[in-house]
C-alpha cells in the first residue's frame, strides 16, 4: 500500500500515544491504594512493630512503581522501539546492497499511523531502488553485449583480411562484413545517445504544423532500394492532405523505424502496406506487413530497450528502434499500438492529434 493509498483512507493517526494509559494508571493507582489501606488496617489490627509498619508500605509502593515502570517500558518498546529497530536493521541491509528487505507495519490499512506510513514509504523506496539497480545492471550488460558482438566480427574479419593470397571476392566479402559491423556499432551509439537525450528531455520537441502524407511519402521512398532488393511489394494509401502539429525531425525517426522493421521482418515476396487516415481529432498511420509476426510474449516487450524478439534477426539492429519510437510518441502526445499474429504479419498503428490549424479550416 502506498502513501497515497494510506492517505486516501483519511485515517492516518498523528500520534501513537495511547490515551487509554491515563485510565489504566488511574485504575491501577485506585486499586493499589485500596490494597495499601487494607495493609495499614491489617497492620494496626495485628499491632505489628512500628518499623514493619513503615517498611512494608514502602516496599509495597516500590513493587507498584516497578510494575508500572515495566508496563510503560513494554508499551514504549511495542509502540516505538520495535518498529524503529526493524527499520534500523532494514536500512543497514539496504546500505549493504540488499534491496529485498521488507518491513511489516504494525497496524492494518484501516488503522495506519505516521510510523506505519514511514515504513510503507521506506518499503516503496527500497523497491524503486531495487528496480533502478536491476535496470542499471541490465543496461550495462546489454550495452557490453551489443558492443562486443560487432567488435568480435570486425576482429575476426580483419585477421582474415590480413592473410596472404586472398581472392579479390573474398577481400570484398570480408570488407563488406567489417563495414556492416561498423555501421551497426555506429547505429548503436547514435540510438543510445538519441534515447538518452530524449529521456533526459534534452531534446525539446519543436512542434510545427505540417503535412503528414507528404512526409510519409518521402520517408517511404528512402526504403525503395531495400524493398526492391527483397522483392517486397510496397503499397501506400494516403490522404491528399492531413496537417499535424509535431516535430517533423522526431516523427521521421518513428516512420523510419517502423518501415525498417516491416521490411526487416518480412521475408522476400511479402508485402508491406502504409496507410494513413484521419477523423475529426486524430490522424492514424498504420504500417502493416505480411512478415514473421510476434507472439503475445514478444509483443509485451518490444518497446523495452535492447529487446529483440526474433533471434534470427538479432544480428541486425540493437533493439532500440521501438524504444525510441515509444519515447518520441510520449513527447508528441501520440500513441502506438500493435496487432500481430505469429507467421501472418503485424500492424503497427500510430495515432497523433490533428493540427489545430487544420481543424479551423473544417
Ligand atoms: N514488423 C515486425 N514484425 C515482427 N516483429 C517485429 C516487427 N517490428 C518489431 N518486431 C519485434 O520487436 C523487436 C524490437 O524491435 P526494435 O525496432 O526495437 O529493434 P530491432 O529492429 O531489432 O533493432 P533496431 O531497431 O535497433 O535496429 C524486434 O527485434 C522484433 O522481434
Ligand atoms: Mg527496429
Amino acid at each position: 500500500m502506498s502513501h497515497k493509498d494510506a492517505g486516501r483512507t483519511g485515517k492516518v493517526r498523528k500520534t501513537r500515544f495511547p490515551i487509554s494509559l491515563f485510565f489504566i494508571f488511574f485504575g491501577i493507582l485506585l486499586l493499589m491504594s485500596g490494597v495499601h489501606m487494607g495493609i495499614i488496617v491489617l497492620m494496626n489490627e495485628r499491632e505489628w512493630h512500628s518499623t514493619v509498619q513503615i517498611v512494608l508500605p514502602l516496599l509495597y509502593w516500590m513493587a507498584v512503581a516497578l510494575g508500572m515502570t515495566l508496563y510503560t517500558k513494554w508499551r514504549v518498546k511495542k509502540t516505538y522501539e520495535a518498529p524503529m529497530q526493524s527499520l534500523a536493521e532494514a536500512t543497514g541491509k539496504v546500505a549493504g546492497g540488499d534491496f529485498s528487505v521488507f518491513v511489516p507495519t504494525n497496524h492494518t490499512a484501516a488503522r495506519l499511523d505516521y510510523i506505519d506510513i514511514m515504513i510503507l514509504n521506506f518499503n516503496k523506496m527500497v523497491e524503486e531502488l531495487g528496480s533502478i539497480e536491476t535496470l542499471k545492471t541490465d543496461f550495462f550488460s546489454n550495452v557490453s553485449h551489443e558492443i562486443k558482438t560487432p567488435l568480435a566480427v570486425i576482429q575476426n574479419h580483419a585477421e582474415l583480411l590480413g592473410k596472404e593470397g586472398l581472392s579479390p571476392e573474398k577481400q570484398r566479402e570480408y570488407t563488406e562484413v567489417i563495414l556492416q559491423a561498423t555501421k551497426r556499432l555506429s547505429a548503436l551509439i547514435t540510438n543510445m545517445l538519441k534515447l538518452n537525450k530524449l529521456e533526459k528531455q534534452a531534446i525539446k520537441p519543436l512542434p510545427q504544423s505540417y503535412d503528414l502524407p507528404d512526409q510519409l511519402c518521402r520517408c517511404a521512398l528512402q526504403f525503395e532500394e531495400q524493398w526492391e532488393k527483397k522483392k517486397i511489394e510496397f503499397t501506400a494509401e494516403l490522404e491528399d492532405r492531413a496537417l499535424i502539429e509535431a516535430d517533423p525531425g522526431l516523427l521521421e525517426m518513428v516512420w523510419n523505424n517502423l518501415f525498417s522493421n516491416a521490411i526487416k521482418f518480412t521475408p522476400p515476396g511479402g508485402s508491406v502496406t502504409l496507410s494513413q487516415t484521419s477523423d475529426a481529432d486524430t490522424v492514424y498511420v498504420s504500417v502493416s506487413d505480411t512478415g514473421c509476426g510476434m507472439s503475445e510474449e514478444t509483443m509485451a516487450h518490444i518497446f523495452d530497450k535492447f529487446y529483440q524478439g526474433d533471434p534470427s534477426h538479432s544480428t541486425e539492429g540493437n533493439g532500440l528502434g521501438l524504444a525510441l519510437v515509444k519515447r518520441i510518441l510520449e513527447l508528441t502526445d501520440g500513441t502506438i499500438s500493435v496487432r500481430s499474429e505469429p507467421g501472418r504479419g503485424s500492424v503497427f498503428t500510430v495515432a497523433l492529434p490533428v493540427s489545430r490549424e487544420d481543424k479551423r479550416y473544417e
